[in-house]
């Protein structure tokens, strides 16, 4: 059976979650603001999860009708299939959110949603008391433009929680983020990898991955695995496909990190994600290292500075890191950083700019080629 899926990303990202879902064969790929469709069947959907590195989840969409009324609402809901979908048992809590609609009140709309489904499986499935009691079918609903879509997430806990960071220093980028930013770099292995402010690790984890072909989701679960309505044993299947695939191997990847705890958080997130000894973690203050000659790629996340103090910190470093890596003009630098200002203090215009948001944070990823 044949389904259109949807897959939320953060913004910016969707071109990169796009181009993963095609160059991974998926059918269909369609880009929108913030989210990716795709079409596929149950096992689609679970090499989805347990592959993707740029998505935020996988949401199974349900149906889709304009609704400007509480009225259109309710019966745009109540007419899809849900006795397909959710069982006697089931919970099927909803939830959603609402942009540029005239519904706006998420709570009436929730409970909207929730009331015709709970109507439509009273009368399909002949009962009328739903436990409740059972696996989980997380609903979600979006209004956007007046265009509602009703998903069920598939995924669970979302993506991004690959299950190797336990251990989080200060200001921890999203693991989606750090693997959008190695793929815009389009770093495949072959060359030096860098990150100067490694902190927690995030980044030279995300690159490993990406280079030994390690599929984020190979050792978790998810959500549909504990439904009824397919055969689940695709998710073990696709697991089981994921890591035959992996080719962990020493590459040469460099984290480093001024402060102790960092490189001590750093050392145990490599070890939990598997990587232990094939990533070199060290102490270094990133504006003193000589990066004469330096080649490869280097990723970094410099501190941001949200209050002024910091601020001014902040754009020393950028002023100190900009100074420094001028002996490696052959190193390609992708530097993230939330600060408008940081071209003037890095002292070079970049050669490109991406916008991209790390959690509510409006950041600029500056690219420097040369
Ligand atoms: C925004 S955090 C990086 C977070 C990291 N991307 C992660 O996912 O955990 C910035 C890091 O820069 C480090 N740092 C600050 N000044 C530094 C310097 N001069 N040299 C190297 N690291 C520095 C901090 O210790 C902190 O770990």
């Amino acid at each position: 059976m044949k389904y259109t899926f949807c897959v939320p990303c953060l913004m910016g990202v969707e071109g990169l979650v796009a181009d993963e879902l095609k160059f991974n064969k998926f059918e269909n790929v369609v880009a929108e603001n913030g989210r990716v469709f795709f079409d596929g069947d149950m096992s689609e959907c679970a090499r989805a999860n347990v592959t993707l590195r740029c998505g935020e989840r996988v949401l199974l969409v349900v149906g889709k009708f304009r609704a400007t009324t509480f009225d259109m609402l309710f019966e745009g809901v109540k007419a899809l299939p849900w006795e397909k979908f959710i069982g006697k048992t089931n919970a099927f809590p909803v939830k959603g959110y609402s942009i540029h609609s005239k519904l706006f009140s998420v709570r009436d709309c929730q409970s909207i949603t929730k009331k015709a489904i709970v109507e439509k499986l009273k009368f399909k499935l002949g009962t009328n008391f739903l436990t409740e009691t059972g696996a989980k079918m997380q609903i979600q609903f979006s209004l956007m433009n007046d265009l509602c879509h009703i998903f069920i997430d598939t995924t669970g806990a979302p993506l991004y929680k690959r299950g190797y960071r336990l251990a989080m220093n200060e200001a921890p980028i999203r693991e989606t983020l750090a693997a959008s930013m190695v793929k815009v770099a389009r770093y495949k292995g072959r060359e030096p990898f860098y990150d100067v402010f490694c902190g927690s690790g995030t980044i030279v984890i995300e690159a490993a991955m990406a280079a030994m072909n390690i599929a984020p989701g190979a050792r978790r679960k998810f959500d549909a695995e504990n439904w009824s309505f397919f055969d689940t044993s695709v998710f073990e299947e696709q697991r089981e496909a994921a890591i035959a695939r992996e080719n962990r191997v020493k590459m040469p990847i460099y984290a480093s990190d001024i402060s102790p705890e960092a490189i001590r958080i750093c050392t145990e997130n490599i070890k939990r994600a598997g990587l232990e000894g094939l990533i070199e973690v060290s102490r270094k203050d990133a504006t003193a290292i000589d990066y004469t000659g330096m080649t490869g790629t280097l990723i970094s996340n410099p501190p941001y500075g949200e209050r002024l103090l910091e601020l001014e910190e902040a754009r020393d470093i950028y002023e100190n890191l900009g100074a420094a890596l001028k002996k490696a003009p052959e190193l390609k630098k992708y530097i993230i950083s939330s600060d408008e200002r940081f071209e003037d203090y890095f002292g070079k215009k970049a050669d490109k700019k991406r916008k991209l948001y790390n959690g509510m944070i409006k950041c600029n990823l500056y690219m420097y080629f040369k």
